[in-house]
């Protein structure tokens, strides 16, 4: 038996409905917040994650699904969305949209070869936005305000708000130097992929889950002590407007990301739900001020964020929150005979161009079979068609949710419903 790849889900179709609730509700919030729907293709050069990403990532140097293509163009399946949307910005010269800055959201499978865990995939959901062409700490607030909106939207309560800044090129470059200094006498004492960090991306030991209780990551030198007067004065600013509308957060200077084109304003929204996992991390984000310089582009700026749908549902999971399903049928119709079979099939048609949803049993089941089959498929009403019916050209309607029934005539009938 051919079986589903590794890291990968079906959604079935008893699942389908949670999905779509949380679709509307991200589509609902994004316009609320004026983010418009922008859709980039599933593969992209592959240059752009090397250049965007960065090189020494784990996204690009271990888990990207990349390819040839018949022309021998190297391709790659987008590992996330925040470079194809830098891209498109660039190549649609955006920059001189009359909608300004450039709000947009997507909503879009992602893949990365990961190792198989409880909340990795190997192809996931993410829903993401970026704000692209505006510098100004409150839009920085109106993206974290927008992720808080979400989650909180679904009534999860277990939340927690990390942020740090970890500043412009410059302060970083100096920081990374600094910790170089402090862990490489000691390298020796890391797990095998801090030691290749310490040449390409220091920063990251910080957030490393192997050595996180490692003396030296305790003793590390602060990122904040390294932030020129501008950077610390654009990190206090976030804060006290987050504060100034009631957002809750905590300052964790080890909170570096792991993504190379992150600048300044940085954050993650864990869980600490009971329950939920090893994982805990429900959404990630941060500003971008280098990246579209970095891929050719104008000297704009941008912040974003994404999560992924799979995570959502799990945090919802862990705290009991069900998603309310949306209504079944409006009428579904039991027949007796062959007669009343084939009349059901005309009367289905009919009712269906009009909009109304119905369904009829093609197993020709019995009777008590169907009325169960009538439950399950959740609707609102019912109607035996028998030989009396068919002869009388009148059905008698029962709802479902008080047992009440009415009798009525066929068009009659189907008047109502369309009501
Ligand atoms: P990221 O932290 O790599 O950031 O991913 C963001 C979110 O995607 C994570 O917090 C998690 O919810 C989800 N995610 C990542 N990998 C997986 C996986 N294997 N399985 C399930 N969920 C996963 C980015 O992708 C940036 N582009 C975010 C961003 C937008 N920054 C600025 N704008």
């Amino acid at each position: 038996m051919i079986q589903i790849p590794r890291g990968t889900q079906d959604i079935l179709p008893g699942e389908s409905y949670k999905w779509q609730v949380i679709e509307e509700k991200l589509r609902e919030i994004a316009a609320n917040y004026n983010y418009r729907e922008i859709r980039t293709p599933v593969f992209e050069a592959t240059e752009l994650f090397v250049r965007g990403v960065g090189g020494s990532t784990d996204i690009v140097n271990k888990e990207m699904y990349t390819f040839e293509d018949k022309g021998g163009r190297s391709l790659t399946l987008r590992p996330e969305g925040t470079a194809p949307v830098v891209r498109s910005y660039i190549e649609n010269k955006m920059q001189h949209d009359v909608n300004q800055p450039v709000k947009v959201f997507y909503k879009e499978p992602m893949f990365r070869y990961e190792r198989k865990q409880k909340g990795r995939y190997r192809q996931f959901v993410q829903f993401g936005i970026e704000a692209i062409g505006v510098e100004d700490p409150l839009i920085d607030v109106e993206v974290l305000s927008m992720l808080m909106h979400i989650y909180q939207s679904f009534g999860l309560k277990n939340l927690k708000l990390y942020i740090n800044s970890i500043g412009d090129h410059q302060s970083r470059k100096e920081y990374n130097d600094a910790l170089v200094s402090h862990f490489e006498p000691r390298i020796d004492e890391f797990c095998a992929d801090c030691q290749s960090r310490i040449d390409t991306n220091p920063m990251r030991i910080l957030d490393c889950k192997k050595d996180r209780d490692h003396e030296l990551i305790k003793t590390a030198p602060v990122i904040y002590n390294f932030l020129n007067e501008e950077s610390k004065a654009y990190f206090e600013t976030v804060k006290e407007k987050l504060t100034d509308i009631g957002i809750e957060y905590e300052v964790d200077y080890n909170l570096v990301r792991g993504l190379d084109y992150y600048t300044h304003t940085a954050f993650e929204l864990m869980s600490d739900a009971e329950g939920f996992g090893a994982i805990t991390t429900l959404c990630g984000g941060g500003r971008y001020n280098g990246l579209l310089e970095l891929l050719d582009g104008p000297h704009e700026t941008g912040i974003g964020f994404a999560l992924s749908i799979e995570r959502l549902l799990m945090a919802l999971e862990a705290e009991g929150i069900e998603l309310e399903q949306p209504d079944g049928i409006k009428l579904y119709i039991c027949t007796m005979d062959d007669n009343s079979f084939d009349k059901a099939g005309t009367l289905l048609h009919e009712l269906r161009t009009k909009g109304i949803s119905a369904d009829m049993d093609y197993k020709r089941r019995k009777l008590k079979a169907q009325m169960k089959d009538a439950d399950r498929k959740r609707a609102e009403h019912v109607i035996v068609l028998g030989e009396d019916e068919i002869n009388s050209g009148e059905v008698e309607l029962k709802s479902m949710q008080d047992g009440e029934s009415r009798t009525m005539n066929i068009d009659e009938l189907k008047n109502y419903l369309e009501d």
